[in-house]
């Protein structure tokens, strides 16, 4: 997990990049005069000593906020910036796709930037002429290969780009936030190849917004905050601590969980109850009962704690979140080691598998005591009757209609009793 010396692609050494930034031209010349004797610039630190390992063979996340630095820092590994100070180290052929449309000439059509574009990125005439067909096959533009590129649409840009950098097959591949311009079918063609170029053992630094996206595909990441470099280190614990900055004391435990908080009370675990008890290899069904059955240990006597579960598909989508609290539900205390359930009358999911995330939080609105990713997953299978698509399960039934019954008899006939209050 951690870089070793020597097996990093790329190092960056306390690297700081400032730009001047001239004020405004359009000024007065009360303010001109006022303003005489002092500078009409200001410099602006866009990277603050920066340092950090690439590994070789990871896909490396970088994250932060709009103007946090991470495509200064992206352009200085690909030598398009010169930092003021620092050093960068990179070991292979490096190919990058950092603005759309950069490389390319309006002009030419999309085969002469081909050539052109793939010159750049260090490949021979000859080189080019074996892989073009690849290339134009794999862009999907085939049918606009002859045209100036100048009347390309953005994502036909990022095609043709992300399809002559990859079959430059370089060691480390650079892209800037380029995935987002894309359909989804070139989307998911770029996951793909992302997949194969790490198990190609090659090196994949990606910038991107889209956490879900992130979490499923990088295995390291450094988190910039304002031009400097808050975190570093396994995906999986700095993309938590971008998704939120306050989380204190975030970790993986001695079982590789990702988990958060002040540790005076700690989830030691999460069981899941189904209608035959606790859910082993069977797993559950759509419409199921299930006891989530939240263990804790507190350490020291809390009072009027909230505890929390959440839950992602096992894409990492976001779908659930139930907090006591929300339901007017706080223990007075807790203390010592004990259980909470959470049941849930009709599991409302389809076939699939979802990760279950929990917690303990305090009193105070920021106040968490233990919060862990991934404590206990929930693997449905289909029921009978099945849905068809989709991650909800709404229980519906066709029928005919016409054959109308009273609301009583609807709702005793779904199932759903008085409402699903009642459980707490
Ligand atoms: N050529 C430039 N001249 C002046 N300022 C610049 C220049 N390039 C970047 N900056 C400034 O440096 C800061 C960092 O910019 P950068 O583009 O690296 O941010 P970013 O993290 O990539 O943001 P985003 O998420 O919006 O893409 C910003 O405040 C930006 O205004
Ligand atoms: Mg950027």
């Amino acid at each position: 997990m951690s870089a070793t010396v020597g097996s990093a692609a790329v190092s960056v050494e306390a690297v700081s990049k400032r730009f001047r930034v001239y004020r405004e031209r359009n000024n007065t010349l009360k303010s001109a005069l006022m303003r005489r004797g002092s500078s009409s610039y200001q410099d602006f630190q866009a990277l603050e000593e920066v340092s950090l390992e690439i590994p070789q063979g990871s896909t490396f996340a970088l994250v932060g906020d709009n103007g946090s630095g991470k495509s200064t820092l992206l352009k200085c590994i690909a030598r398009i910036l010169v930092p003021d100070s620092g050093t960068i180290r990179r070991r292979g052929r490096m190919a990058a796709m950092l603005e759309v449309g950069s490389g390319f000439h309006p002009e030419l059509s999309g085969r002469e930037n081909i050539y052109l574009n793939g010159s750049i990125l260090g490949m021979s005439r000859s080189e080019i002429d074996a892989k073009l067909d690849q290339i134009v096959d794999f862009s999907g533009v085939e049918a606009f290969i002859d045209q100036p590129v100048k009347n390309y649409s953005s994502g036909m840009y990022v095609r043709l780009g992300f399809s002559v950098a990859i079959h430059t097959e370089p060691e480390i591949l650079l892209v800037d936030e380029i995935l987002a311009v894309g359909d989804t079918s070139f989307q998911e063609k770029c996951a793909q190849k992302f997949a194969d170029l790490r198990d190609e053992g090659r090196t994949v630094v990606v910038v991107s917004h889209s956490l879900p996206q992130l979490r499923s595909m990088a295995d390291q990441a450094a988190y910039l905050d304002h031009g400097r470099l808050k975190a570093v280190g396994p995906a999986r614990v700095v993309l938590e601590q971008y998704a939120d900055a306050e989380r204190t004391n975030i970790r993986t435990d001695d079982n590789g969980r990702v988990r958060w908080g002040t540790g005076e009370v700690v989830v030691e675990r999460v069981e899941v109850i189904g209608p035959q008890g606790p859910v082993g290899e069977e797993g559950l069904v759509s419409g199921d009962q299930v006891v989530l059955r939240l263990h804790y240990h507190a350490t020291r006597r809390v009072e009027r704690p909230s505890l929390g579960l959440t839950m992602d598909s096992a894409q990492g989508s976001y779908l659930w979140a139930s907090f006591s609290r929300d339901q007017g539900f706080s223990p007075d205390y807790l203390e010592g080691r004990g259980s909470v359930d959470l049941v849930i009358p009709h599991l409302p999911l389809q076939e699939g598998l979802y990760a279950v995330h929990g917690g303990v939080l305090g009193a105070g609105p920021e106040e968490v005591f233990d919060f862990v990713r991934e404590i206990a997953w929930l693997q449905v299978g289909t029921s009978d009757p099945r849905d068809s698509g989709g991650p909800v399960s709404m229980a519906g039934r066709w029928r005919m209609s016409g054959q109308t019954r009273t609301a009583v008899e609807v709702v005793s006939a779904l199932g759903t009793g008085t409402g699903g209050k009642d459980g707490l």
